[in-house]
C-alpha cells in the first residue's frame, strides 16, 4: 500500500509536469453488448457504427466474430474480460499470456483491430457481489500487464477496471469517498492505473437512482435545470450526473489522485418496461448528456475538463438479458435489437440524426397470435412458458405494450416466443391455440417483432455446406480419374 506521503509527492510532481489536465477532446462511444436472441451480423453492426461515425466501442468480452468484423475499421476498441475469468487470470500467468495472445495480439497490428483498452472485469466491486471478485482484480491486472509487456503491447493497450458508481458514496459531492471496505483495494487500483497512464472507468446511471428511489427529484436526473439543485459549499449541482462525477473526483482526491482522467464506461437511459423508461425521457437524457459533455464545460470540481470518453449504454437492445435489475433491462439501446433508431439523437459527430442499420436480414413477415375462436381457459400456462424464455417485458406497467388487453397479451407472448424460435412452425402450436398471421398485429407504439436471421451461424452453415460440396466434387473427380 502506498504511504500518503508518496501520493502527495506523485501528486505534486504531476502538477509540476502538467499544470492542468491535458485539454481532452471528449469522444462519444457506445457499448456493444450481444445478449440477444436476434443478433445482427457483426459486420452489419460495424457498418452501423461507421454510418453513425462512432469511433469508439466497448465490448463485454473478446468475441472473435465481433473482433473480425472490426478489423481494419479504425474504430477504437475496449475489450472486456468477464468477472468469472478474473480468478484464473490472476492465479496463472500462463492463462493471462494465452488470453493476451488469443484475444489481443492476434488482432492488433496493421489492418487489424485498434484494441486500446482491456476492461478487466465488469463492475467487480459491485456491492451485490458481496466481494466475491474483489480479491482477483489486482492479481489479474498485474498478470495481464506482464503479458502485455511480453507481447510488446504495454504502451498501446491500457488496462482499466470499470466500476459501478456504488464504489463510492457521500451526501454531498465534495465529501465523496470510496466505500470503507474498498479503501485498500482502491488505493492499489488507482496507483496501478496512474503508473500505467490508465484512466479510472466508472458507470453512472441517474436512471437507476430515479427508478430506485421515489423521492429522487425527477428533473435532477436530466440536464435541463432543476427545481432541486444541490448546494455544496460554493458549488451548485443541477444534475445527478455532475454530482455523481464530482463525488468520484472527491474520492480520488482523498487517495491522492484528484487529477486522474475519468472515462464513463456506461451511461444511458432505457426506453421500455417501466414508467420512467420511455422514448421521450431517453432522448432528453442522452441528448442532454452528449451536449453537456461536448460543451467541454466540465463539472464544478473539474471545470473545463469533461470526462475523457463517454460510452453510451447501449448501442442495441438485448432481449436475452436477465431482468433481475428490472423490466427495463432489455431496452437500453439507442437502436432497437435490429439496428433501427428509436429516437432522434445527435451524437455530435457530424450526423444530425442516427442512421439505421443497413441490409438487415429479417425472417419472413409473419407473426404468431392467439386464435380468438378457441377456448382460452388453458392459455395462461402457455403464456407463462413463452414469457419465461422469450421477452415479454414491454407488457409490464409503463411498457409500450401494456394496454393490449388480455388477448393482445397472449398474442404478444406467443409471437415473442415464435420469433425466438426462428418461426419454426411447431413454435406457434401452443396446443392448437396459436395461429400464424401475415397481418402485422403491432398497435401504436407496441411493436410485434419479426426476428432477424442469425446470419452468422447461417453463414457458417452455408460455408460448411460449400466445403462439403467441394469435398464431394473433388472426391468425385478423384474417383472418376482413378
Ligand atoms: C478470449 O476471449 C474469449 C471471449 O471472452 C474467451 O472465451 C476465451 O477464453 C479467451 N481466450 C483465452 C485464451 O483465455
Ligand atoms: C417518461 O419518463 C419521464 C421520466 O421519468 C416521465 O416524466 C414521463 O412522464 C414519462 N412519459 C410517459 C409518456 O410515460
Ligand atoms: C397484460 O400483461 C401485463 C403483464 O403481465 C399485465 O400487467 C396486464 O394487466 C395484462 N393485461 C390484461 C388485460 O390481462
Amino acid at each position: 500500500m502506498l504511504q500518503p506521503r508518496t501520493n502527495v509527492a506523485i501528486f505534486s510532481l504531476f502538477l509540476v509536469l502538467s499544470p492542468s489536465l491535458p485539454a481532452t477532446e471528449s469522444a462519444i462511444g457506445v457499448n456493444w453488448g450481444t445478449i440477444s436472441f436476434h443478433r445482427l451480423r457483426p459486420s452489419a453492426v460495424v457498418d452501423l457504427l461507421q454510418q453513425n461515425k462512432v469511433q469508439k466501442v466497448k465490448l463485454f468480452d473478446a468475441d472473435p466474430g465481433s473482433l473480425r468484423a472490426l478489423e481494419g475499421s479504425g474504430i477504437e476498441v475496449m475489450l472486456g474480460i468477464p468477472n468469472e475469468m478474473l480468478a484464473v487470470l490472476g492465479s496463472s500467468s500462463v492463462a493471462s499470456d494465452l488470453w493476451v495472445r488469443q484475444n489481443v495480439s492476434s488482432f492488433v497490428g496493421k489492418g487489424g483491430v485498434a484494441i486500446r483498452y482491456v476492461a478487466v472485469g465488469n463492475e467487480p466491486f459491485l456491492s451485490s457481489y458481496a466481494g466475491q471478485f474483489q480479491n482477483y482484480v489486482m492479481p489479474a491486472l498485474l498478470n495481464l500487464q506482464q503479458s502485455l509487456a511480453k507481447a510488446n503491447l504495454a504502451g498501446y493497450v491500457k488496462l482499466v477496471v470499470p466500476c459501478n458508481a456504488d464504489a463510492y458514496e457521500a451526501d454531498l459531492p465534495s465529501q465523496g469517498a470510496f466505500r470503507p471496505e474498498l479503501t485498500e483495494i482502491m488505493t492499489q487500483l488507482v496507483s496501478f492505473l496512474n503508473s500505467n497512464g490508465s484512466p479510472f472507468v466508472v458507470n453512472i446511471y441517474p436512471f437507476l437512482s430515479l427508478y430506485g428511489s421515489s423521492d429522487f427529484p425527477q428533473d435532477y436526473a436530466f440536464f435541463e435545470g432543476t427545481t432541486h439543485a444541490v448546494t455544496d459549499g460554493v458549488n451548485v449541482y443541477t444534475n445527478a450526473f455532475d454530482g455523481n462525477f464530482d463525488t468520484l473526483v472527491a474520492a480520488l482526491t482523498k487517495l491522492g489522485y484528484g487529477q486522474m482522467p475519468i472515462v464513463i464506461g456506461e451511461v444511458g437511459w432505457p426506453t421500455d418496461g417501466a414508467v420512467s423508461a420511455n422514448l421521450t425521457a431517453a432522448r432528453a437524457f442522452n441528448q442532454g448528456l452528449i451536449n453537456h459533455v461536448l460543451s467541454n464545460r466540465g463539472t464544478p470540481l473539474r471545470p473545463g475538463v469533461p470526462p475523457m470518453d463517454v460510452y453510451l449504454f447501449s448501442l442495441l437492445d438485448e432481449g436475452a438479458k436477465s431482468v433481475l435489475p428490472g423490466n427495463f433491462e432489455r431496452h437500453w439501446g439507442i437502436f432497437s435489437f435490429d439496428g433501427q433508431a428509436k429516437y432522434a439523437l445527435n451524437l455530435g459527430m457530424g450526423n444530425r440524426l442516427l442512421r439505421n442499420a443497413r441490409s438487415v436480414q429479417y425472417l419472413p413477415s409473419r407473426w404468431c397470435v392467439v386464435d380468438p375462436s378457441k377456448d382460452l381457459s388453458a392459455v395462461t400456462n402457455h403464456m407463462k412458458l413463452a414469457c419465461s424464455v422469450a421477452d415479454c417485458t414491454t407488457l409490464n406497467y409503463g411498457g409500450s405494450c401494456n394496454s393490449l388487453g388480455a388477448k393482445g397479451n397472449i398474442s404478444y407472448a406467443f409471437n415473442s416466443y415464435y420469433q425466438l424460435q426462428k418461426q419454426k412452425s411447431q413454435s406457434c402450436e401452443f396446443d392448437g391455440l396459436g395461429m400464424v398471421t401475415f397481418l402485422d398485429p403491432s398497435v401504436g407504439e407496441c411493436r410485434f417483432l419479426v426476428g432477424v436471421t442469425d446470419a452468422s451461424s447461417a453463414a457458417i452453415g452455408t460455408h460448411w455446406r460449400g466445403v462439403l460440396v467441394w469435398v464431394l466434387v473433388l472426391w468425385g473427380v478423384w474417383v472418376f480419374e482413378v
